[in-house]
């Protein structure tokens, strides 16, 4: 089968059975639970939904949601996949290809990250301004799927200057100091090495995590608006004496899991589409 008509036949299923939404939120660490916010929700698991892939990550529930949110309709994606699961860059971006197909036109992706940027402290929330992508691959290798995009696609404002001013006033609004930089990929499943750390710094990286970057990619391809906020959930690796542990990027995450809430509530908010 073509990825095109996987793409159909998984995009068919969830207007079926859930609708359709204009704006798509993909929960990161942390973030897990705010598909509470959700109202008139209807919900999907990842596994009944044709040609997609099962995530495997603990926290990381697996379901795709659809309701209303501040007056707009919303789908939520509880659970997103990466490539140190062993899935291949089209898996993990056939999601965000079904969410072009159902007439989603902004993108909102959250992550947990590792501060790379000695200037930020645990808990502190970043606007992504920017990627570099160091997982080694990229979502569009392969054959162009020239319904949704161009082969050479522009990357020069992956993460939309208006939704990232819309993101800056909400937090001025709200009192919540939001950094802004740009987000370094590693393909994971280990953090980095301290020296990876000071490369990343090198280059221009203010944060580093395991996500996101492929389905921005795509998304742009696709032709959607996309914003990115991380979390910072931890220092990088080797900038404190101290090992780094997924304990303590689910308890930070937790942590700042209002402030997070809230950001999202404002920018769903204030969003004109
Ligand atoms: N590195 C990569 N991914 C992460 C980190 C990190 O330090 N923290 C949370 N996700």
């Amino acid at each position: 089968m073509t990825e095109i008509l996987r793409i159909r036949e998984a995009a068919d299923y969830v207007r079926q059975h859930l609708g359709t939404a204009d704006i798509c939120i993909v929960l990161g660490s942390g973030l897990g639970d705010y598909d509470e916010a959700l109202t008139n929700v209807r919900a999907l698991s990842y596994s009944d939904i044709p040609h997609f892939p099962v995530s495997t990550v603990p926290g990381h529930a697996g379901k795709l949601l659809c309701g209303d949110l501040h007056g707009k309709r919303v789908m939520m994606m509880s659970g997103r996949f990466h490539v140190y699961e062993g899935h291949d860059l089209r898996d993990i971006t056939r999601p965000t290809r079904v969410m072009a197909l159902l007439g989603v036109k902004v993108l909102i992706l959250t992550n947990a990250a590792g501060a790379v940027n000695t200037g930020f402290y645990p808990g502190d929330l970043m606007l992504i301004s920017d990627h570099i992508n160091l997982c080694g691959k990229n979502p569009l290798t392969g054959p162009n799927l020239d319904e949704f995009g161009p082969r050479f696609p522009d990357m020069s404002n992956v993460y939309d200057k208006e939704l990232r001013n819309l993101a800056q006033r909400v937090a001025a609004k709200e009192n919540i100091l939001l950094r802004e930089g740009v987000y370094t990929m590693f393909a994971g499943p280990c953090y980095e090495t301290p020296a990876e750390v000071r490369m990343a710094r090198i280059l221009g990286g203010d944060a580093v995590g395991m996500s996101t970057v492929p389905e921005a990619t795509v998304a742009v391809h696709s032709g959607m608006k996309v914003l990115g906020i991380s979390c910072m959930t931890n220092m990088a690796a080797g900038i404190l004496d101290q090992p780094l542990s997924h304990e303590e990027v689910m308890e930070t995450g937790a942590r700042v899991r209002d402030k997070f809430r809230k950001m999202l509530d404002g920018i769903v908010t204030d969003l004109t589409l």
